[in-house]
């Protein structure tokens, strides 16, 4: 069988791992994170590994599957929904009772108090928030323990506890004469609970790609200055749209005193940017943009803002995933339109509206490693395991990580996406 469905229009269809051709199963007991954009990455040993998937669910044609999860569901019935991001694999996406960004997905995750199960076809940190924000007696299921975020997984909470030690020390506690205390930590949603629980503790709060600019504005009100993890591209994209200057703008690099940055530097900073950032996004350059120019006059340039900046200053627009398929939807001449983000977003986009042209910048198709490791055998197998009575691959965020995770995450609810497309 088939386990990836990646070809694009318009685009050669050479993958970046000939791995992709095979089942996510085969790299569920490998260290690291699987074929797909982060494939050099190195996860941590901490990271979440799933358990060999039963044989039944490995060799079933996709037809079966498909056939087995409806069944399932429809046992079920309104016990269970299933929550889907926009970059999981079409397979998986015709199962979803709510499709949407991160941050649509959490306020799902809030507002579907009748089902007893919450099932998550997205990534590790996702399904952690759902859990937060569901209620007690929910559970939040994710297929694949092993579907996690590389760029998550570059910041953990001992080095952001080291970070802010080193910075508490700079700059002291006192809040300047506007009451804005010295440093507000922020942290992007694709973070660990813990991390988001280290927000909520330290008068910070979690942001999304579609809500950053009204989550720093926030944070901006309450502190001289942000510590922005772990995604240094969306952090600097948002505040140089804000008006922020590079310069005040400093890596912090946690292998390094300080950050690597001098005590005069980081006394001037405005923001403080974590070195993480998404290998899917890292992918897009100037040089497509370039050529997608020069070869489709006129064409429509969006990227998502975990593109470096320089892709994003090229480009026309830069919007999370909502704000993208917001922006073909609303197109209403045909349009070409030259897309930098996951390939299975921009696959369904070109199926979805063929008025317009779509293609990915990239023209290697290199999907998420770990959104495609959520394929429907591991979907089928959670749904058939909750009709037998058991619940596997519960995602449990300790109650006290929880508690303070929700105050941050409640403040993120709070500050709603300012633009939309
Ligand atoms: P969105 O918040 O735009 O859905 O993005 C999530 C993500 O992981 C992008 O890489
Ligand atoms: Fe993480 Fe990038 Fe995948 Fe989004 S696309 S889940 S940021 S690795």
């Amino acid at each position: 069988m088939t386990s990836v469905n990646l070809q694009i229009a318009g685009a050669p269809g050479a993958t970046c791992d000939p791995d992709l051709a095979a089942g996510p199963w085969d790299f569920d007991t490998v260290p690291g994170y699987g074929p797909g954009a982060s494939i050099a990455d190195v996860a941590p040993p901490s990271a979440p590994r799933q358990g060999t998937l039963p044989a039944q669910y490995r060799e079933a044609s996709e037809e079966e599957l498909h056939a087995r999860i409806v069944a399932a569901r429809a046992t079920l019935g309104s016990r269970v929904v299933v929550l889907g991001h926009f970059y999981q694999r079409d397979e998986i996406v015709q199962h979803a009772d709510f499709l949407g960004d991160s941050f649509q997905l959490a306020n799902a995750a809030q507002t579907v108090p009748d089902a007893e199960t919450i099932v998550f076809c997205g990534v590790h940190f996702m399904a952690e928030t759902a859990d937060v924000l569901a209620k007690d007696d929910q559970a939040v299921i994710l297929p694949n323990l092993a579907a996690g975020c590389s760029m998550a997984d570059m910041a953990d909470i001992d080095s952001v506890e080291e970070a802010w030690a080193q910075l508490s020390a700079l700059y002291g506690e006192e809040p300047d004469a506007d009451g804005r205390v010295p440093v507000i930590p922020v942290t992007y949603m694709n973070s660990a609970a813990d991390l988001k629980a280290f927000c909520g503790r330290h008068g910070g709060i979690v942001c999304t790609s579609s809500n950053a600019e009204t989550v720093l504005e926030w944070a901006f009100e309450r502190g001289q200055r942000v510590l922005f993890f772990p995604d240094q591209h969306l952090g600097r994209n948002t505040a140089k749209k804000m008006g922020v200057p590079l310069e005040q703008m400093p890596l912090w690099n946690p292998r390094k005193p300080l950050g690597g940055s001098t005590e005069d530097e980081l006394l001037a900073a405005k923001v403080l940017l974590w070195h993480g950032f998404c290998s899917v996004h890292k992918r897009f350059t100037v040089d497509q943009i370039t050529r997608a120019r020069a070869d489709h006059p006129g064409v429509r340039v969006i990227v998502h803002p975990e593109c470096p900046a320089p892709v994003v200053d090229a480009a026309d627009e830069a919007g999370s995933t909502d704000y993208i398929r917001k922006a073909v939807a609303a197109a209403t001449e045909p349009t070409t339109f030259a897309i930098g983000t996951e390939i299975n977003m921009v696959n369904r986009l070109a199926a979805e509206y063929p008025q317009h042209t779509i293609f990915c910048l990239d023209p290697v198709v290199c999907p998420c490693s770990t959104m495609y490791r959520i394929h429907p055998g591991y979907l089928a197998w959670v749904l058939e395991e909750l009709v037998a009575g058991r619940v596997v691959n519960q995602v449990r965020v300790p109650d006290d990580v929880a508690a303070d995770a929700r105050v941050a995450l409640e403040r993120m609810l709070a500050a709603k996406p300012k633009v939309s497309a």
